[in-house]
């Protein structure tokens, strides 16, 4: 079947169902596809930490609501190493910046429920398969794909968004030799839970220990989301829930506090990897988020940094369809590219200081420890942390502010 869109969209992820929403209030019509079901979507457990900036994109495009009564603001997070467990102060230290938790599984279902209710159950078509684009650089790429009713679709676009993830079809169709790309992976991953118990902690507590890093967050007043460092080639088998506890509890416990237990609602295992690929864009393709980047998840960055593409990139299509004007798009890359080489340092930096390298000698502990006592000793140091993980102000593609 042949149909015509002016933005076909390669996932519903937060980067694809943020861009459709954000292009449908520019009166932009949009297709979107994605491989899995609703379900799926909506029940896949990332990320947990909205930047400030990000917040504030949900809240202009109106898709806040329940972000603004159920997120949690937090003002800092607890650094624990060597015995201690210190506070570093967002709202001090960052002009009165702040975080908020709120869970991506959750953004995504506010996301889904605005396209759905907006458009109609068309808006997004779920449980696709052999999705293919083509013609990039012509001004009219074209987007294929098999519903889940088996008919296959050719979509005639003006622009498509590759906002498919790192293992998405978007970013490999683009020419060998166009793209440039810089990776980097960690020799550890993280084993994450879901568990049905209150938070024992008020603030995010990131914690280095000599049997490997360990990070308690959380979800809601009664949800906690909690982390442990293992090898990269773990077997979630091997980690029935009691030891999973018991891991978290040696890293994580001080004289004086101790983890709450429960239920483990949820466990997976998370290889950890840096990439970057450029240009974000080739002729009519433009990727966004982690199509074009991936970061560990020590710095909390991913989701924010996917929601920031498409607050930039939605503009920049509007400006290239409704009024032919080119400059925006053009200077998509480049404006994305800062934030995103930013947050890869940042989080580059979190993980080394605070995970344990195999391999590594006593001299490599002696100089993350080092690091540490001086982020809690020195404003300016702190300052540095506090400002990086409350995030950049999100700003739109302004054509010509590039160096
Ligand atoms: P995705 O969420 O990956 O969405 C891509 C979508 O494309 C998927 O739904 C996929 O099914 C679909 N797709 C793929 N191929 C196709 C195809 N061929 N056709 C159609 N659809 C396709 N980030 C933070 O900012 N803060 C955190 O605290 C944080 N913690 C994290 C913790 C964990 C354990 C993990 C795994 C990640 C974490 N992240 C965090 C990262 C964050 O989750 C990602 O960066 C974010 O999901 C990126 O969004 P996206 O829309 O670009 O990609
Ligand atoms: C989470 O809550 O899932 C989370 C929080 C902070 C991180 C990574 C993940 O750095």
């Amino acid at each position: 079947m042949r149909t015509r869109t002016q933005v076909g969209i390669v996932g519903a992820g937060p980067a694809g169902l943020l861009l459709a929403h954000l292009l449908a209030l520019r009166g932009i019509e949009s297709l979107l596809i994605e491989a899995r079901s609703r379900d799926y979507c909506e029940a896949r457990q990332r990320a947990g930490v909205l930047e400030s900036g990000s917040v504030a994109v949900l809240r202009d495009a109106g898709v806040a609501s329940r972000l603004d009564r159920e997120g949690l603001e937090h003002g800092g997070i607890y650094l624990q190493f060597d015995g201690h467990r210190q506070h570093i102060d967002f709202r001090d230290l960052a002009d009165g910046r702040t975080v908020t938790v709120y869970a991506q599984t959750e953004v995504v279902k506010d996301l889904i429920a605005r396209r759905l209710a907006d458009d109609g159950e068309a808006a997004i078509q779920f449980s696709v398969t052999d999705t293919a684009v083509d013609s990039l650089d012509t001004d009219r790429p074209v987007l294929r794909y098999t519903d889940a009713a088996g008919t296959r679709h050719e979509v005639e676009c003006d622009a498509i968004a590759g906002c498919d993830g790192f293992h998405g079809i978007c970013r490999p169709a683009i020419p060998a030799g166009v793209l440039r790309t810089w990776e980097r992976d960690y020799p550890y991953a993280w084993l994450g839970i879901l568990a049905d118990v209150p938070p024992s902690t008020d603030e995010l507590i990131y914690a280095h220990h000599r049997n490997g890093f360990a990070l308690h967050s959380l979800r809601s007043p009664a949800v906690s989301r909690l982390y442990l460092q293992v090898a990269p080639d773990e077997e979630i088998g091997n980690w029935p829930d009691d030891r999973i506890w018991a891991e978290l509890s040696r890293r994580l416990e001080l004289p004086g506090w101790a983890l709450r237990r429960g239920p483990v609602l949820d466990k997976g295992v998370t290889p950890m990897r840096s990439f970057v690929s450029a240009p974000m864009r080739h002729g009519r393709l433009f990727l966004a988020g982690d199509a074009a980047h991936i970061v560990p998840p020590t710095g909390a960055k991913g989701l924010n940094l996917a929601l920031a593409d498409v607050a930039v990139l939605a503009p920049a299509l509007d400006a290239l369809l409704c009024g032919g004007d080119e400059q925006a798009a053009a200077a998509y890359s480049g404006t994305c590219l800062k934030r995103v080489w930013r947050s890869t340092h940042f989080s580059w930096w979190m993980t080394t200081m605070l995970h344990r390298t195999p391999g590594a000698d006593d001299m490599d502990e002696q100089l993350q420890l080092s690091q540490l006592r001086y982020i809690v000793s020195s404003r300016a140091a702190a300052t540095s942390l506090a400002e990086n993980y409350t995030g950049l102000p999100v700003q739109p593609a302004a054509a010509g502010n590039l160096p």
